[in-house]
């Protein structure tokens, strides 16, 4: 498959089969998609990254994000684990409804919450469902190299731990480099930023990988951030909808210069799937918003600036970002941007969805 159609492919639902439900605790089910053989490469993933789905809601469509809790290091299906949030919509659905054999319309993967390059100790915390991607990193890990790993895992109570024997599994077939902290609510109290920064402590050389709800995100950033660990070091995936962000303080100055900065642009040109396109840029729109309301299909899905699924190389020009919660420094200085906060700061725009 030539570059470019694989980055056509890239951008594009498809419909999957299921072929395989399993039921892991009383709110969460996994699901495995199957991938036709034509489709190997344009689903190929590292351990960490997710999948968009698109799920009927109500007449219309819901788009959520799952990651994939399989490696691709030492397994050959693609699976997700889907956990009922009280009153969700998507999350409930997917539980309620998909079974084996039925068809779903899925992205290929995305996302940079993979693991970095290096060779010391690695620290993950994961809160319920967020231990998806935190598992997939640790099997990732423990097949290659050396590096010790170690996992603290929060849940409310012991029934509520998602892949419990799979874990216990390897810690027992690595002893020597994974070893595993359950905190539960019901048992240990709830997890403080405090015994975040105890855990910290005796391994502040390594490098943290955290995910879960936006509130255990928070705990264990602070308690991360109190054990004066570097923010280079601190890599993170937050399992929010966008009903509970808050714009911060920082959020609102930002989101305020960039849209400042937009009166200066006319032209935006954009390439996708192959084709490129020239489009005029009106005041208070970011990239995505023009090119989707010019009938160009970009990928995209929470709009929010923490899935990363719209990110596309700035070829030429600058835009600013309202927001960023997911692209790394790197990232950055790499020429990425979210097409769905970035705003054009210059007289022409040139970004392509196509560049890898
Ligand atoms: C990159 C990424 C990867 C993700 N991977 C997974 C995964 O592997 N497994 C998984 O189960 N979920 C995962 N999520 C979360 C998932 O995408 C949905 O946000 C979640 O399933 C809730 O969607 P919903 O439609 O059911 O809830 P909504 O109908 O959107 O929300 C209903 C209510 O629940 C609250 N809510 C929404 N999400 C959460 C949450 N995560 N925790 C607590 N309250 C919440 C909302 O504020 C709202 O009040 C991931 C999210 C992201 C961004
Ligand atoms: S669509 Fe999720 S970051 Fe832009």
């Amino acid at each position: 498959m030539s570059d470019e159609t694989l980055a056509q492919q890239h951008h594009h639902y498809h419909p999957l089969r299921i072929s395989r439900v399993v039921e892991e605790t009383a709110d969460a089910r996994s699901f495995v998609v199957e991938i036709p053989e034509d489709l190997r490469e344009v689903f190929r993933y590292e351990a960490g990254q997710f999948l968009t789905f698109k799920v009927p809601y109500d007449g219309g469509e819901l788009l959520r994000c799952y990651s994939l809790a399989s490696s691709p290091d030492c397994e050959h299906e693609h699976k997700v684990t889907v956990k009922r949030i009280e009153d969700g919509r998507a999350s409930n659905w997917l539980n309620d409804n998909v079974r084996e054999g039925d068809t779903v319309q899925v992205l290929p993967p995305a996302g940079r919450f993979t693991l970095r390059p290096g060779d010391g100790p690695v620290m993950l915390f994961a809160g319920g469902s967020g231990i998806t991607p935190v598992i997939a990193i640790v099997k990732t890990l423990l097949v290659a190299g050396s590096r010790p790993v170690r996992l603290v895992y929060a849940n409310r109570d012991a029934d509520s731990v998602i892949f419990a024997s799979e874990l216990a599994g390897l810690a027992a077939k690595h002893p020597e480099r994974l070893s595993i902290v359950h905190s539960l609510d019901d048992r240990d109290g709830f997890l403080t930023a405090e015994r975040v920064k105890q855990h910290v402590a005796a391994h502040a050389d390594a490098d943290f990988y955290l995910c879960g709800p936006g509130v255990f995100m928070e705990i264990v950033e602070d308690g991360i951030e109190a054990a004066g660990i570097p923010r280079e070091r601190v890599f993170k995936e937050v399992f929010v909808s966008l009903e509970d962000d808050q714009p911060t303080e920082e959020d609102l100055v930002r989101a305020a210069e960039a849209d400042a900065g937009a009166a200066g642009c006319e032209t935006l040109v954009v390439t996708v799937d192959g084709a490129t396109h020239e489009l005029v840029y009106a005041e208070g729109k970011t990239v995505l918003q023009t090119a989707r309301e010019a009938g160009v299909q970009p990928p995209f899905s929470c709009e929010d600036g923490y899935c990363s699924c719209c990110m596309a190389k700035l070829v030429e020009g600058e835009v600013k970002m309202r927001k960023n919660d997911c692209l790394t420094q790197r990232d950055l200085d790499d020429g990425w941007v979210l097409t769905c906060q970035s705003v054009p700061q210059t007289r022409t725009v040139k970004i392509d969805w196509d560049a890898s």
